[in-house]
């Protein structure tokens, strides 16, 4: 079961955090609980939205990925605090991920009563027509005197109050179950894609016209881009521009990389654009991704990006056969995330599998059976299966994918 937990303070050091971390680290034969934190989540103002924002994507989509939350509230001047009710604002305006999702409230604060008052706010907040989350009546975990209550290991140090806490948990993790067998299997809603990259996340390069042709050689002087023989350091390694181009562009694979913003932004540009299995411009680079497929495809396109955004699938393959029968050609769509998890963008890569059967066949000594058509035709079948099992797709939803994403090279 999966849970994500709310740190409703912003505070660098925050008591309702380390009650989290207690639970997480107590309780994680019952559930596997992630942390949230708001402090990166702008204040709301509806005059400005920022629904798309990288922060309030991430907070939403864990959200609508996880069976339940807890949201752990301080008490300030007997309310919940400015930081926590903004982001329920935010989640309650445009998006709405909280909407019947089983929730339990906890909260620690330096008084007697615990949070009490914040708690019954939270309640009354979670109860609100936009937010509608299904908040677990009863078993209020109140942590009063939180400078006592924690060891210097951040353990709790009462017995008593574990217990509670413990049969708190309990309780949820039953509610969860009841919540999901009245509420029958939901999907989440996936937000819509915006193609044309309107947006802006950290690394947009501003001021350059996305559409111009070389908006490469203008974004990289906007940024001051290193080139040539420049170092650049990287996660394990230490490598100059020229030897990052020469290695991506041995990789026996077109590769492509789209940001978060679904801005075409790299290929590795080693063939004319008729050469490839999926036609690529050097003008292309910094197009949106809408400019990169036909329109009759965005409905297709955007159906792969919403299963990698929201983690519904890590991945999309597409057997694309209008190559012909002596391909198979594949197109690999690979959500990529940061190190917390965050989606960042696509990584597709595009490769003719068949000269890599034809090797396994002949190191093996096996055969595929089905004859002439014995490669295709054996595939077909696995192919369907195997497809299945990545994407989750049906073969329908898949014909339909593949149209879309395999429009350019199909016409090109
Ligand atoms: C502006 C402000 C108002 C506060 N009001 C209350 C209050 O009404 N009741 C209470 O028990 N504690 C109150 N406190 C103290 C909080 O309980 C304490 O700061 C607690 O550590 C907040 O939780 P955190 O450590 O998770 O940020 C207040 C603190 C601040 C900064």
């Amino acid at each position: 079961m999966k849970i994500v937990g709310i740190v409703g303070s912003n505070a660098e050091v925050s008591y309702n955090r380390t009650l989290l971390q207690y639970i997480k680290k107590q309780f994680d034969y019952l559930f596997e609980l992630e942390l949230i934190e708001i402090k990166d989540i702008p204040l709301f103002n509806q005059s400005n939205d920022q629904t798309k924002s990288v922060p309030i994507q991430n907070i939403n989509r864990k959200i609508m990925q996880a069976d339940g939350v807890i949201i752990a509230t301080p008490e300030h001047n007997h309310t919940i605090p400015a930081a926590l009710k903004s982001v329920l604002e935010w989640l309650s305006f445009n998006i709405h991920p909280l909407e019947n999702k089983p929730v339990m409230i906890v909260g620690a604060s330096y008084y007697d009563q615990g949070s009490s008052r914040a708690q019954l706010h939270l309640r009354q907040i979670l109860n609100a027509p936009g937010v509608h989350a299904i908040v677990m009546p009863g078993n209020e975990f109140l942590l009063g005197k939180v400078k006592e209550a924690f060891d210097n290991k951040g353990d709790l140090k009462d017995k008593g109050t574990i217990e509670f806490l413990s049969s708190c948990l309990d309780k949820f993790v039953q509610f969860i179950k009841v919540v999901s067998v009245i509420e029958g299997p939901k999907k989440p809603a996936l937000e819509p894609e915006d193609l044309y990259a309107t947006g802006k996340i950290e690394t947009t390069v501003e001021g350059v016209d996305m559409y111009a042709d070389d908006w490469l050689e203008q974004a990289a002087e906007a940024v001051n881009a290193v080139e040539g023989d420049t170092y650049v350091k990287l996660d394990r390694g230490l490598l100059t521009v020229d030897q990052l181009n020469y290695f991506l562009a041995s990789m026996p694979m077109e590769l492509t990389f789209a940001d978060s913003n679904n801005q075409f932004l790299y290929y590795n540009h080693t063939l004319p654009a008729e050469e490839m299995l999926a036609s690529r411009n050097p003008g292309q680079v910094g197009n949106p991704l809408a400019k990169c497929h036909p329109q009759a495809s965005f409905k297709n396109v955007e159906w792969v990006i919403q299963q990698l955004r929201s983690g519904e699938l890590d991945a999309v393959r597409v057997n694309v056969p209008t190559h012909g029968p002596d391909k198979f050609v594949v197109h690999n769509y690979q959500a990529m995330h940061d190190k917390e998890g965050n989606y960042v963008g696509i990584n597709e890569y595009i490769l003719d599998f068949q000269p890599i059967i034809d090797w396994y066949l002949k190191q093996t000594g096996k055969t595929l059976e089905g004859g002439a058509d014995g490669v295709s035709g054996a595939s077909a079948s696995d192919h369907a299966e195997e497809s299945d099992a990545v994407s989750g797709a049906s073969v329908r939803e898949e014909d339909e994918v593949m149209d879309a994403v395999s429009g350019a090279s199909v016409k090109g």
